[in-house]
């Protein structure tokens, strides 16, 4: 119907941070507020939508209507993304693109002879390709958070993780962004570019829910 645009479709957004693990005690993760995510899967349900949230370790409630599922690390996000299969996949988490190689058992203590301890990273996994790849694959949301070329970063984020829609954003602005209440955005796809106007978080979020859901009735419902 014409207000619940996303009844009866499946649709899992991740969220926030990620925390990877270097020893019992410490971590390695990132500014993310889950903010934009958590806005974002309550806009979708309020469009009617069945949605899933993965959410890194965040300080929000869970939006009304919404299943939760907290994770922790890229690898524990990446599980629970295959694990709900969806027919809209968001992926508005700030996934650490690095973990720590080999996770410490006992916490590392500060040691005066050996000096400081080297941390050996490997890549984490890229859940949003990931899910791209899957077959049957939903239609892909991505975020790109850049503080330069911002359009330009987005377009190649666009094409080499296979997504029907990306939404970028200049995190350089103080304004908007991480931790903000506020942000703007252009939304780009292979043939099409609109900009939103910064605005509160949860107005984007109600109008990209919009623009998402319009996008995935005339592209995707088969
Ligand atoms: O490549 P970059 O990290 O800038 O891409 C950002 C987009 O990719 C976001 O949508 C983010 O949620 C997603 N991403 C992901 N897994 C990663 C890295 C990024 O899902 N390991």
């Amino acid at each position: 119907s014409v207000s619940k645009p996303l009844a009866g479709v499946r649709l899992t957004i991740t969220a926030g941070p990620t925390r990877e693990a270097i020893d019992p005690v410490r971590y390695i993760s990132n500014h993310s507020s889950g903010k934009m995510g958590f806005a974002l899967a309550q806009s979708a349900a309020k469009l009617g939508a069945e949605v899933t949230l993965i959410a890194g370790p965040v300080d929000l409630q869970t939006p009304t209507g919404v299943k939760r599922l907290d994770v922790e690390s890229a690898q524990e996000m990446l599980e629970a993304a295959l694990a709900n299969p969806s027919d809209i996949f968001i992926g508005c988490a700030a996934v650490a693109d690095y973990r720590v190689a080999n996770i410490a058992e006992h916490k590392i203590k500060k040691n005066a002879q050996s000096g400081a301890p080297q941390l050996e990273l490997i890549e984490n996994p890229d859940i949003l390709k990931t899910i791209a790849e899957q077959n049957p694959a939903p239609m892909c949301v991505g975020f790109a958070a850049e503080t330069r070329d911002v359009e330009t970063y987005a377009i190649d984020k666009l094409k080499r993780k296979k997504l029907a829609l990306i939404i970028a954003n200049d995190v350089s602005n103080s304004d908007i962004g991480f931790n903000s209440d506020n942000n703007a955005a252009v939304v780009l796809s292979a043939d099409e570019r609109v900009v939103f106007e910064q605005q509160s978080k949860t107005s984007l979020a109600h109008q990209l829910a919009h623009y998402i859901a319009n996008h995935f009735h005339q592209n995707f419902r088969r």
